[in-house]
């Protein structure tokens, strides 16, 4: 009985620390991704709409020098999620901006000019004098997005996408 009443209040000590935890603010960390992030990262870039990877691709690009994934991470004292990614990579003096997302939950909030600003500063430390990608020509959203950041509108490449088939839109930030 009297052991019963321990469990009781311990459990309950337990779950006023995370009631406690759950009330903090969570700190943000823009760091490099690890193997251990794959698999959230794959799942985000589904979420998010982009062009399916294999985990051994996403592994290859974690394992060149010339590749970079970096995540956002929120952190509280009781989890941490992912909420964005970008994967970068660089080739003679371009930089090619792969991938990117943001959660929905957790878009329009900063996160994805805080990502881009993060892929510049990797952009100007392997000297590249420009960063390219392609966006589906019906993700308006995204194309205001990367205008919003500076990127211009370079051509289009018709037909380029398929599932769902669409054209892909080349855009170029020059530095
Ligand atoms: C594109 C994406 C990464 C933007 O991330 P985000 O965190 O929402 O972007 P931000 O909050 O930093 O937005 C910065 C600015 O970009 C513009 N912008 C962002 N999303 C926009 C949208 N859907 N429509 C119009 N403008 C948009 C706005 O000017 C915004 O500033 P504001 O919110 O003060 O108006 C996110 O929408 C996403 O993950 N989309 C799905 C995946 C994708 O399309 N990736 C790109 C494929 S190449």
């Amino acid at each position: 009985m009297r052991l019963d009443r321990k469990r009781k209040t311990q459990k309950t000590t337990e779950e006023q620390a995370d009631s406690a935890a759950s009330h903090m603010e969570p700190s943000t960390q823009l760091r490099d991704a690890s193997t251990a992030d794959l698999e959230v990262i794959r799942s985000l870039g589904k979420i998010a709409g982009l062009a399916q990877w294999s985990l051994k691709s996403y592994r290859q690009e974690l394992e060149a020098i010339d590749s970079d994934i970096r995540l956002i991470e929120l952190n509280s004292p009781i989890r941490s999620i992912v909420i964005g990614f970008y994967l970068l990579r660089h080739l003679n003096l371009e930089s090619a901006l792969l991938q990117l997302a943001v959660h929905p939950v957790h878009r329009r909030q900063g996160w994805g000019r805080k990502l881009i600003g993060d892929a510049v500063g990797s952009c100007h430390k392997y000297r590249s004098v420009a960063c390219e990608l392609e966006v589906r020509a019906r993700n308006q959203g995204a194309i205001e997005f990367y205008r919003s950041v500076g990127f211009c509108r370079e051509g289009l490449r018709v037909g380029y996408y398929r599932n769902p088939a669409d054209d892909a839109v080349l855009m170029r930030l020059a530095f």
